[in-house]
């Protein structure tokens, strides 16, 4: 690596400028400091952020209600950051659900899978190692082992993760790296807090993204509905939008709820409306304890974050039941 590139040290130097950043002893700059990373302001180096994570996907047809279908994840999400830049993934404690039946209200009750245990222990067996070395492109080095549905669910908690960078303008438009590849993003800042953005919203049109490949990726980050997916030529529209809430000092994700919906047409010509499929993550912050390893090996496999094609071992019952109804 030759001398860092002033464009790069800017936003650096105005970091250090800001009248907020020296204000506390732990956010002085870190000797390690990787002049090319400037995502790292979110997480510091040493912590580790730990979050609950819960994903729910809920498909149908409007006004049949047993075309319905929803599944729910949730996990305990750690984030380690063991040096600027780079990062330790680990998924324990998930569950995974399926709508059983309604109540007399009519709300939806979820039971747990006979997969669940399986499924918790699948999510836990292997970290995974991730990476921005320049801060733009998300780098995963997955166990060779890990299956490629596990590691899918894992893009999908890491996108989710990714809040934009912090922006000048109040208004503006991106190319972001996500699990459906470089889409054009329009960020959003909510809210300030002296210099430091505490609200942010990111929109997309998941069909100009440039990985985006719903029939083969079940249009889902769970990627666990792949039964479902339709082909291409069906889907009438796929958007996401995601709200960051930033802490204000140390600007790390403190939360964040990312919605995606994916609208198909109707089956046949029976069908008035087509199927709807939403899929909603939320993250939120429980604790950012210290950490003491600096470790990090990137390992043998490099992999981006879009989505892989993948057969899933996971598919609920009820998804496959579901699209036997439809068709
Ligand atoms: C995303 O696409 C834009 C426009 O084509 C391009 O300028 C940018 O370099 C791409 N970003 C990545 C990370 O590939």
């Amino acid at each position: 690596m030759g001398p860092p590139r002033p464009e790069l040290l800017l936003p650096l130097l105005l970091l250090l400028l800001l009248p907020n950043a020296g204000a506390q002893a732990e956010d002085k700059l870190p000797e390690n400091v990787n002049p090319s990373c400037p995502k790292a302001t979110r997480f510091k180096h040493l912590r580790k952020y730990v979050y609950s994570y819960e994903a729910e996907s809920s498909s149908g047809i409007p006004g049949k209600a047993d075309s319905r279908s929803i599944t729910k994840i949730n996990c305990k999400v750690e984030l380690e950051v063991p040096q600027l830049c780079s990062f330790v993934l680990k998924t324990s404690q998930c569950t995974l659900k399926e709508l059983h039946g309604l109540n007399l209200e009519g709300k939806a009750l979820l039971k747990k899978t006979k997969n669940s245990e399986d499924f918790a222990a699948a999510m836990s067996r292997h970290e995974l190692r991730l990476a921005f070395p320049e801060g733009k492109r998300v780098f995963l080095y997955p166990e060779e082992e890990e299956p490629k549905h596990i590691l899918n669910i894992k893009r999908g908690i890491v996108s989710a993760l990714l809040a934009p960078p912090e922006t000048e303008e109040d208004t503006q438009e991106l190319f972001l790296d996500t699990v459906y590849g470089n889409c054009s993003t329009r960020v959003v800042v909510k809210t300030r807090k002296g210099n430091v953005a505490t609200e942010m919203s990111t929109d997309r049109n998941l069909q100009e993204c440039t990985g985006f490949q719903p029939s083969s990726t079940g249009a889902s980050p769970l990627a666990l509905i792949r039964g479902l997916a339709r082909p291409l030529s069906t889907l009438v529209s796929s958007s996401q939008s995601c709200q960051y809430t930033l802490d204000p000092k140390r600007k790390h994700v403190s939360e964040a709820v990312c919605r995606e919906q994916h609208l198909f047409l109707p089956f046949s010509y029976k069908n008035k409306y087509g199927m709807m499929t939403q899929v909603t993550q939320t993250l939120k912050l429980e604790d950012t304890p210290k950490i003491n390893s600096r470790f990090f090996g990137e390992g043998a496999l490099k992999v981006g974050l879009a989505f892989e094609n993948t057969k899933s071992t996971f598919l609920p019952k009820q998804a496959e039941a579901v699209l036997k109804t439809l068709q």
